[in-house]
């Protein structure tokens, strides 16, 4: 099993001293800086002037710009996201670091690529939630805490990890528990998902959709079947409870049979295929690349690709369904159930 560490095994100690700066004060930036803050550290934030840092103004906190932050911090937390770091860091960090500063990322992806390479004697450590931002703060506050991901990377000295260790620990994963891993691990892990997991999921969706009202079903009760019902998010949650396949027993016996003599059938060779085609392109880099490219030519094929989907029938008969979806997304509605 992977090395877990949880609060009795960490030492926020290791902080003592430390400047902490965190930079970005969005999803992640918010909640890791107000846990930090309320564990008894004063991380000084650094945001750029827009809606973010008046956000942090309005929650108590001292906004610097992003290079005095780099100079006067030597653990700095990078909560921007991933597409814009390389500029920003380029531009705004690297001029302010110093030997035995340490680079702190909720995210392998920069550091895998090599889009950011850290100095000589600049440690880059990762303290990754595999959590949402606003459910970082939530739990925090409920005294709960979340899985994450840490990793220390040309740490041969050791220092490193327990730093990561300590910042898990003060942003309040540690009561869950952190997982050593490393930045490949982490982004493998996470773009795999986005690039196989979910998009297989979204097109046997549509697949569902299509086939169903092609045979003479109503599209707006195949939308409430597929998901307004809020049936597929029960069934995500009894996984939790009860087990990735232990839900299934929670179905009839006809669905157990159904869904258990079926799966098999569903990853055919041209699948599988597509599903080693998906991780070569994430381990060898070559989807970063695409990534990277589109961006500079002002994403074109995101713009297309975002236009085909909410041009699907799909999309069309949800637009239909709209007063249903706010009855369920209604607060309370859907508990007990
Ligand atoms: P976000 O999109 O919420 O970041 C917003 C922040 O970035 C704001 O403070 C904004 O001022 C700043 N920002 C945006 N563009 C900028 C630019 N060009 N120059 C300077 N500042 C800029 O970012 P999020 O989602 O919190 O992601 C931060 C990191 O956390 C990423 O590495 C991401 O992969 C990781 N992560 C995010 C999770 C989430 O909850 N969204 C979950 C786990 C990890």
């Amino acid at each position: 099993m992977a090395t877990m560490h949880r609060d009795d095994d960490v030492d926020v100690n290791v902080l003592q001293g430390r400047r902490i700066g965190v930079i970005g004060y969005g999803n992640q930036g918010r909640a890791q800086a107000l846990n930090l803050r309320d564990s008894g550290f004063t991380p000084l934030v650094g945001n750029r002037d827009d809606e973010y840092k008046s956000r942090a103004v309005e929650d108590g906190f001292a906004v610097r710009p992003i290079r005095a932050v780099a100079d006067e911090a030597d653990v700095i937390l990078v909560l921007i996201p991933d597409e814009v770091q390389p500029e920003v860091y380029e531009e705004q960090i690297q001029p302010g670091l110093r030997r035995g500063d340490i680079l702190c990322f909720a995210s392998g992806y920069n550091i895998y690529y090599k889009a950011i390479v850290p100095p000589e004697g600049v440690g880059a450590i990762m303290v990754a939630p595999r959590m949402i931002g606003r459910a970082v703060r939530h739990l925090y506050q409920q005294g709960l805490g979340f899985p994450c991901l840490v990793a220390a990377e040309n740490d041969a000295e050791g220092k490193s990890l327990p730093v990561a260790l300590a910042l898990a620990k003060a942003i309040g994963a540690t009561r869950f528990g952190a997982f050593e891993s490393s930045f490949r691990e982490e982004t493998v892990i996470d773009l795999f998902a986005e690039q196989m997991l979910w998009p297989g999921i979204i097109k046997l969706c549509l697949l569902y959709f299509e086939k169903l009202v092609a045979n003479g079903c109503d599209p707006e009760i195949v939308t409430t079947e597929l998901h307004l019902s809020g049936e597929f998010v029960e069934i995500a949650k009894a996984m939790i409870t009860h087990g990735f396949f232990g839900q299934l027993k929670l179905h009839s016996q006809t669905s157990q049979y159904g869904q258990l003599s079926r799966a098999g059938r569903m990853a055919p060779p041209e699948l599988l295929a597509q599903v080693d085609r998906a991780m070569r392109e994430v381990c060898s880099g070559e989807f970063h690349a695409e990534w990277v490219k589109e961006q500079k030519a002002g994403k074109p094929n995101m713009q297309r690709l975002w236009q085909q989907v909410l041009e699907h029938p799909l999309a069309q008969s949800e637009a239909k369904l709209e007063s249903l979806r706010e009855i369920i997304a209604r607060p309370g509605a859907g508990e007990g159930r």
